[in-house]
């Protein structure tokens, strides 16, 4: 079985067991500004999963493009992945426990074919916030599996989420594929690294809310959220020993061995590295709220991503400019699940080359002053942690590279010293990566309900001064104001930022009440609601109209009448990237 046909046996299964596929959500999470990527399928649900009705029911199936930057030094190795596909399978406040476990168990033994002696299985061991799961334990030993099959661990292995500060969470039960060699100790089992035991399937019981005070309750229903690593899983069901042996990445490594005129085995971990960073960055820049490189948020992990691999293409003596070259083959293999990617591919394209001809300049910047820090260490000869971060940070050397230029001059690097100061940077990275501002899909309050609502007013208004082509590329909502991207090339006059805030601060005046319709995708097209994906839809869509002003499919949520959001107040106008404004914007009295 290949990728392809595990996805369809995936979603095929779940669809069988009553589940109704919903699309691949954005990677660039929208109006969730606690996250910079998407980085669970559940994370797009998280409304959901706090209790609001999902217009395609209860159980809820798919396959969602996720990415995962803090393991980025570990790629290369067998298993570390930036870009991934997870496929999850939802119960909103339906099945529990036992219906869950039930049906992975089916899917893995009926579907896959995995020997249950091949699975190795884990729960919850309990704390102060939740119990001992000893009904997992049950479900599990019920289907017949044995005390040295499962395993108990604490809050590190067997918690999950929330994926931002605070929202839904729970214990959960991990599935494992046990390869069946010796154990490494006599404490060995699926926490162990020794790579006997391969994750493979993560099974949620999303019970309880994280409160911003650290605090946990119980939510008002109780969910199910899974994850299954396709990557992964594919090896496992192709009989190869990891992803970048599978179908998904052979003609991405076989066309950097054509343009190297290297072989991967002598250069494995280049190659993974190349394959692994431009497939991320071929899936962030052809998504459809797709970003380009830049130096801050997804655009500065962007450009690290295409930096790091336009690095490794130099040390395979890749000549020139060649990323795009690689990226088409991804665009190739891909666009069949995702047509976003033909779709953007010139963005793609264009972007890639852009960036890989700016990093080449500013390597050889990075070089020469490398070589001055070289020639000022004198009789030391030890470059300190200090200098090779900063080569690391300013000009994207890893440090390797940083490494490898000292070992030309008889030199050495104090690489304890760069990695306290690298780990430092990660942990502050990480923390920014994933959990950058306050708010986001799990905070419903007063502020960005209001928020949520202007952000419709304002996108009908634009759409109204501007053109009626203008559309969302991006929206990013926190407590205290909305971020609104949308495709303008050029600056707005002031007048037009007036017209604009008029128009707004007219529809709240005029209290108009906002009313929620779930529809049909194409009628809801037919009456000129505005969306903002261009893929597949559920085929039951959420519509917010404000009559006169605004109609848009969105999954909320919204103030029940426009005179609660009290009044609207443009802060900014900027450009955010070619061919796009962004402003910000704020509510209340003014
Ligand atoms: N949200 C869970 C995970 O990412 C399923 O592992």
């Amino acid at each position: 079985m290949n990728a392809k046909e595990l996805r369809k046996a995936y979603v095929d299964f779940f669809l069988k067991h009553g589940h109704a596929h919903i699309p691949s959500a954005s990677l660039i999470p929208e109006n969730d500004p606690t996250v910079l990527f998407t980085t669970a399928g559940m994370q797009p649900l998280v409304p959901y999963l706090l209790g609001q009705k999902h217009p395609a029911g209860k159980r809820l199936v798919n396959y969602q493009k996720c990415l995962r930057t803090g393991d980025i030094e570990d790629v290369g190795d067998s298993s570390h992945l930036t870009f991934f596909e997870m496929l999850g399978n939802w119960s909103l406040g339906d099945y529990f426990k036992e219906g869950s476990i039930k049906m992975s168990y089916e899917l893995l033994t009926d579907v896959l074919k995995i020997d249950i002696n091949s699975l190795a299985v884990t729960a919850f061991e309990g704390n102060e916030n939740a119990p001992k799961d000893m009904e997992t334990y049950h479900i599990w030993k019920g289907l017949g599996f044995g005390d040295d099959q499962i395993f108990f661990y604490g809050m590190k292995d067997n918690w999950w989420g929330p994926a931002g500060q605070t929202g839904p969470c729970g214990p959960d039960t991990e599935i494992f594929f046990d390869d069946g060699r010796q154990k490494c100790s006599p404490t060995c089992g699926p926490s162990c690294r020794c790579g006997k035991y391969v994750e493979i399937w993560n099974n949620v019981f999303m019970e309880y809310n994280k409160n911003a005070d650290g605090s946990y309750s119980p939510l008002s229903q109780k969910n199910v959220d899974t994850g299954m690593g396709l990557e992964r899983v594919a090896a496992l069901m192709e009989g190869v020993k990891t992803p970048y042996d599978t179908g998904l990445f052979v003609p991405i490594i076989e066309k950097i061995e054509e343009l190297s005129g290297k072989r991967y085995d002598e250069h494995v971990k280049d190659f993974r590295i190349i394959a692994d960073h431009l497939r991320a960055a071929t899936f962030l820049l052809g998504d459809d709220m797709g970003v380009a490189p830049s130096k801050m948020d997804q655009g500065y992990i962007l450009r690290r991503l295409i930096r790091r691999a336009s690095r490794y293409m130099r040390r395979l003596e890749i000549d020139g400019c060649r990323m795009a070259d690689v990226s088409r083959i991804i665009i190739d293999r891909y666009s069949d699940v995702y047509p976003e990617l033909e779709r953007n591919k010139e963005f793609v394209f264009a972007s890639i080359a852009s960036e890989e001809e700016k990093f080449n300049k500013t390597l050889d910047r990075g070089l020469r002053i490398a070589d001055r820090m070289f020639e000022d260490l004198g009789d030391t000869k030890v470059l300190s942690g200090e200098l090779a971060f900063r080569l690391y940070d300013t000009f994207g050397f890893p440090i390797e590279l940083t490494k490898e230029l000292a070992d030309e001059r008889g030199m050495t690097v104090d690489q304890k010293d760069f990695e306290n100061r690298f780990k430092e940077h990660q942990e502050r990275s990480r923390a920014g990566a994933e959990h950058k501002f306050k708010g986001g899909l799990a905070d419903c309050s007063d502020e960005t309900t209001k928020l949520h609502t202007a952000t419709h007013l304002l996108n009908a208004a634009l759409r109204q001064v501007l053109s009626a082509d203008i559309m969302q590329k991006g929206s990013n909502i926190t407590s205290e104001r909305l971020r609104f991207d949308f495709n303008f090339d050029r600056k707005m006059t002031p007048e037009e930022i007036q017209k604009v805030s008029d128009i707004v601060n007219d529809a709240i005046k005029a209290g108009i009440d906002v009313v929620c319709e779930e529809v049909p995708y194409e009628e809801a097209k037919r009456c000129g609601a505005i969306g903002v994906f261009e893929g597949k839809y559920e085929d039951i869509v959420k519509v917010y109209r404000i009559d006169g002003v605004s109609m848009e499919m969105c999954g909320g949520p919204h103030v029940s009448n426009t005179r609660d959001i009290g009044g609207f107040k443009i802060q900014k106008e900027e450009s955010s990237a070619a061919g796009v404004r962004r402003i910000k914007a704020v509510v209340g009295q003014f």
